[in-house]
């Protein structure tokens, strides 16, 4: 796994300054205000950062924004980054402080100045998630980062409230790495073995092989998998850091590779379907980061792994296939395959756990990005207070999510001629009846959000901490809800 630079917390030492070699970062708040670690390095070079925070350009500079000094005379670091902190930052600007700081770290290691500045550790949680690179492929590495070394005026504080967020950081890395690799080396098995080593870590993880699918009936699944060289599989995980109350249950879609099958899918743009695992890669995360700060609260994670493709055995448009439920599926369109794999998984999930909620995600529908851009992932739900939970923890953590709307109507559009339902509802509102249609599968106790992440989970530009790629979208969102919600 990518692993996220090391970070420390440290009382203020004004005299390692000089030294200290690689990056210094100073972190600046009001009004270009210099506090005495900050005259410190000031005096060293001999007024540069002086004239750099009463410049013109530094008025300018938003919450989080910052400006680079190169080779600095009077110190041993190549260069200084100031970055502006007003003292009332939010959460995001701290956050964005901190991925400022990233692109400018050291191999040599990163000496921040927080002074006495609010929020450090989130400033460290935006460094660890922007000081992100995928190069598990590339065989030139980038330099590994040196360590950075916060100095603060309360390191233990610091350092108390930054542990759970790194953890939350390193699930991230987790999800991102998956999202990342291509489907040749994350197989189906690939992807289970990942799942297995977090027994490690304290997680209760199973695998259901096809033999036991085909037992439990999960045969809208199998269906999806049937052409594949790899096996599809099913992986459980359970964290269980509560007492003996009902889980949360997450589940994901996990197509490690989707070509569409016999409804085959324009070549332009399908190896981007590495990332149809996207659903499955956010519950690994989330259940990562909860093991990782040993939460206290019980969580079950379940994914179905599977690649959808093209063999003499594939599933064909028109085949109709019996979900565990028991209800029939007229499979209109092979392309529509997610809703298949999370209709059987949701059935076993709440079957086997009796969950308190449920929350499904998946790459479902190319309609979310049409709907909603990269901007926003969409979620649609049976219950409004878990809903409104769902969307506070995004939006406390600035993970954009928007509701849209369900209804008779829709589901309507997925009446077949010939059994329970058909797999897709046409081109009106794509995002909605796919919605709909797993509603189907989910029991009228159950409350249940579906977020569908089509257009969150791997970006072609960077946003505020992810450089571009996979951003592992939700885990934060997902962590706030377990903590907010579930922990005592
Ligand atoms: N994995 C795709 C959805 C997708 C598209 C995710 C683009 C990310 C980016 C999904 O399996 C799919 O193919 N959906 C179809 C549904 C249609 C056949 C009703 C789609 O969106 O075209
Ligand atoms: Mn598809
Ligand atoms: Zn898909």
């Amino acid at each position: 796994m990518t692993d996220p630079v090391s970070i420390s917390f440290h009382a203020t030492d004004i005299d390692a300054i000089a030294a200290a070699e690689g990056t210094i970062a100073v972190l600046i708040g009001e009004e270009g205000k210099l506090d005495q670690a900050a005259r410190r390095v000031n005096r060293l070079t001999k007024g540069a950062l002086a004239r750099l925070v009463e410049s013109e350009g530094w008025g300018k500079k938003k919450p989080g924004e910052g400006a680079v000094l190169d080779w600095p005379a009077g110190v041993a670091a190549e260069r200084i980054v100031a970055i502006h902190l007003p003292r009332g930052a939010s959460v995001t600007e701290a956050r964005k402080a901190g991925a400022t700081l990233a692109k400018s770290l050291g191999k040599a290691g990163t000496l921040v100045l927080a002074g006495n500045a609010r929020r450090v550790a989130d400033v460290a949680l935006g460094t660890a998630l922007m000081a992100y690179d995928f190069d598990a492929q590339r065989t030139k590495k980038a330099d590994p980062k040196g360590e950075v070394r916060i100095m603060t005026k309360a390191p233990e504080e610091a350092e108390a409230a930054a542990r759970p967020l790194l953890a939350a950081a390193e699930g991230v890395f987790f999800t991102r790495d998956l999202v990342n690799e291509p489907a040749n080396v994350l197989t189906t098995e690939e992807f289970a073995r990942r799942l297995t080593e977090m027994e490690s870590l304290g997680l209760k993880v199973e695998v259901l092989e096809e033999a036991d699918m085909e037992k439990l009936g999960m045969n809208a699944l199998l269906a999806v998998g049937m052409a594949s060289v790899m096996p599809s599989k099913v992986v459980v995980m359970q964290w269980n850091g509560g007492g003996d109350e009902a889980p949360l249950a997450l589940v994901g879609k996990g197509v490690v590779f989707d070509t569409g099958g016999i409804s085959l899918k324009p070549a332009a743009g399908m190896e981007d379907m590495t990332m149809d695992m996207g659903g499955a890669g956010v519950v690994s995360g989330v259940m990562r980061t909860l093991a990782l700060r040993k939460a206290k609260a019980n969580v079950v994670g379940l994914v179905g792994l599977v690649e959808n493709t093209i063999a003499g055995n594939a599933q064909r448009p028109g085949d109709v296939v019996h979900s565990m439920k028991g209800d029939t599926i007229e499979v209109i369109n092979t392309d529509a395959e997610g809703r298949l794999v999370l209709c059987d998984v949701m059935w076993y999930a709440q079957d086997r756990f009796k969950p308190a909620g449920m929350i499904d995600l998946a790459t479902l529908t190319g309609a979310m990005i049409i709907a909603l851009g990269h901007e926003n992932a969409g979620v649609f739900s049976n219950d409004d207070a878990f809903c409104g939970k769902l969307l506070k923890a995004a939006e406390a953590e600035g993970e954009g999510v928007w509701r849209l709307p369900m209804g008779q109507a829709y589901d309507d559009q997925l009446k077949s001629r010939i059994a329970d339902m058909k797999n897709v509802g046409g081109r009106p509102a794509g995002s909605i009846t796919a919605a709909q249609f797993l509603k189907r599968f989910v029991k009228d106790e159950t409350p249940w959000c579906h977020i569908d992440i089509a257009g969150v989970a791997l970006k072609t530009s960077e946003s505020a901490t992810a450089p571009k790629g996979a951003t592992g979208w939700g885990v934060l969102a997902l962590d706030r809800l377990v903590k907010d919600g579930y922990e005592g």
